[in-house]
């Protein structure tokens, strides 16, 4: 957190870099408003301007702050969360240095994609919170449609594929105080404006980009704009525990439902399965080799077949 912040101030010309050994013990406080000021300035690629213009929601995406450059939104996001800011605060950058992907993984985010993280704050139990990921591949996978991708799939838990190639990856993160969670970053991180060959030789494969399945770029303020609509779609059915109505979008549009996967649990060995379905609290329940059944809450699964 202190680097990320430090790196705004740096990268807003708010802090010299001769004062940086300075600052031992960054208040946190006292630099909120900075960092807040700094997320009003328009960048070159993202403008706030354009996407509130006909932005169709009534919370998500009300309060915007976007960045040139930061580690990474999630990051911004959880240190604005405990700034009280509004329910459905959005934090977006053109680039990030340290983009977080699932299990520590990097994520590379360069120009021309759509890096964002919405503060989400709903009044549910812990137990539902693996529902925020898939309803979030929901409004990704709808968004995507609307952008005219005919067919964009959802690899459980996070993943949406086009054609079997991951466009887009969710991490969702909660922020706890006193043992309880207060608040939840959604970051979404949407190979947009992108070549496959900017990444790295092991991820050129199994990515693509909107750009490369579109054959033209595609308007990232518009992206988003659909999407923080799309989203609050779904989160209005999730705050009023339709889950059952989620669950339905996401079955329609998944990837791994009836396919051999490896299953991969954190601290477990692996396991080869087929897939039967998820159940009403999105875990993915599969069917092992022996003829067993398992439910699979956290944890990340590979297509075999
Ligand atoms: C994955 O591994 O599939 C999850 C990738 C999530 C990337 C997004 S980009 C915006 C937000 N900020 C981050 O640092 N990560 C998420």
């Amino acid at each position: 957190m202190h680097e990320e912040i430090i790196n705004l101030l740096k990268n807003g010309n708010k802090l010299p870099e001769d004062a940086i050994d300075e600052i031992d013990n960054l208040d946190i406080n006292q630099f909120s408003t900075t960092i807040k000021e700094l997320g009003k300035q328009e960048t070159e690629h993202i403008k706030s301007s354009k996407i509130s213009k006909n932005l169709n929601t009534t919370y998500i995406g009300k309060n915007l702050y976007v960045y040139n450059e930061v580690n990474s939104t999630n990051t911004v996001a959880k240190f604005l969360s405990m700034q009280n800011v509004e329910n459905g605060t959005v934090v977006i950058s053109e680039k990030q240095k340290k983009g977080k992907g699932r299990s520590g993984k990097y994520w590379e985010s360069p120009l021309g994609g759509v890096w964002l993280s919405i503060i989400f704050k709903p009044n549910v139990d812990q137990s539902k919170f693996p529902l925020i990921t898939l309803a979030t591949g929901v409004a990704v996978a709808k968004t995507l449609e609307k952008a005219g991708i005919e067919n964009p799939e959802i690899k459980w838990p996070n993943d949406i594929m086009i054609d079997g190639k991951k466009v887009c990856g969710i991490l969702t993160e909660s922020v706890a105080k006193n043992n309880t969670i207060k608040n939840v970053v959604i970051g979404v991180g949407i190979d947009v404006n992108l070549e496959t060959s900017q990444f790295p030789i092991e991820l050129q494969k199994i990515t693509t980009t909107l750009k490369e399945e579109l054959g033209r770029e595609y308007d990232e303020n518009l992206l988003i704009q659909i999407f923080l609509e799309e989203f609050e779609k779904i989160s209005e059915l999730f705050n009023n525990e339709e889950y059952e109505t989620i669950l339905k979008e996401w079955r329609k549009r998944s990837y791994t439902i009836g396919k051999i996967v490896e299953v991969r649990k954190p601290f477990n060995p692996n396991f080869d399965a087929y897939v039967l379905g998820i159940d009403k609290e999105g875990a993915l329940i599969v069917e092992k080799t022996d003829g067993t059944l398992e439910k699979v809450i956290s944890g990340e699964c590979i297509i075999k077949s």
